[in-house]
């Protein structure tokens, strides 16, 4: 495996790497989910592509500096985990060779952006699509696969390849869960004790909530299902449409049923689909 620490030191690795050329975007501290994401890679590579992994916490996505500074970096074993999926090129680059420091160029996307995570967390999203955008440029990837465990950010990311006409075809895994139902996420590190075992009541509020009939009804018994919980205080919980993210009335088309849940400073992320018909699946 050969790691480039620069976008220069990439570029020059990438110039004799075999096609197709597929990239796992990353901000490291990897779990299963991350796994399945380096395996989905090489089955679109192929044996003989290249699966370029990128390890890199971006400082402009995150809008709590707490946050940005309690993000797990442990670089030696996510570095040994991309060796042990045979990755062939591992990018981890640092802040200072990513950004100049008086940058003024931001990829903004308007409308998917806007509810949700985008809410609460202002300046997530442009961050997100403006490193995203750099990564795909200095990989030149034909094929960049993401986690469906971030919903918004993925038709955030496929509205920036439509709309930008980025020769980038995204593909997505499904989330990775914990026996427990918890959503994998590097954030899980964090939770104390008895957090962690509170924290699965997010994904059973969900399901229990994605049976009922009304979008009020739903709304209801998921949020009080959640804040049943003496750890957990609700960030947003929202019911959208499932392909213009806006929040819905009346259950006639495919939807997310979405939640952001605080424990402590710790936000942890989960979503289900629901039909019309009204089951459940995600
Ligand atoms: O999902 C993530 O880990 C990050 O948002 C991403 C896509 C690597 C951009 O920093």
């Amino acid at each position: 495996m050969k790691i480039a620490d620069t976008g220069c030191a990439l570029r020059e690795i990438l110039k004799t790497a075999p096609r197709p050329c597929v990239l796992v975007p990353t901000m490291g501290a990897f779990h299963p989910g991350h796994i399945s994401l380096m395996l989905r890679a090489r089955e679109i590579a192929g044996p003989l592509g290249t699966v370029i992994v990128s390890i890199f916490v971006n400082p402009i996505q995150f809008d709590r500096a707490a946050d940005l500074a309690a993000y797990p970096r442990p670089m030696e074993s996510d570095l040994a985990a991309c060796e042990a999926q045979g990755v062939d090129i591992a990018f981890a680059p640092d802040a200072s060779s990513m950004y100049f420091p008086d940058r003024s160029i931001t990829v903004t996307e308007n409308l998917l952006s806007r509810g949700l995570c985008g809410a609460t967390r202002h300046g997530h999203f442009d961050g997100v699509c403006t490193v995203v955008l750099k990564l795909f440029l200095l990989s030149g990837c034909e094929v960049a696969v993401f986690g469906e465990k971030d919903f918004q950010q993925l038709a955030i990311i496929r509205r920036m390849v439509r709309d930008l006409d980025l020769p980038v075809e995204i593909d997505s895994c499904p989330t990775v869960r914990e026996p427990d139902g918890l959503a994998m996420s590097s954030r899980n590190t964090r939770l104390s004790p008895e957090q962690r075992a509170d924290a699965p009541r997010i994904r059973q509020a969900l399901l229990a909530a994605a049976t009922l009939a009304s979008v009020e009804e739903i709304l209801i018994s998921a949020r009080a299902a959640i804040e049943f919980s003496p750890f957990a205080r609700v960030d947003y919980l929202s019911l959208v449409d499932a392909e213009s993210l806006q929040a819905i009335s009346c259950m006639e088309r495919p939807a997310i049923l979405a939640t952001a849940v605080f424990y402590g400073d710790v936000r942890l992320i989960d979503h289900v689909a629901l039909s019309p018909l009204g089951s459940a699946s995600a």
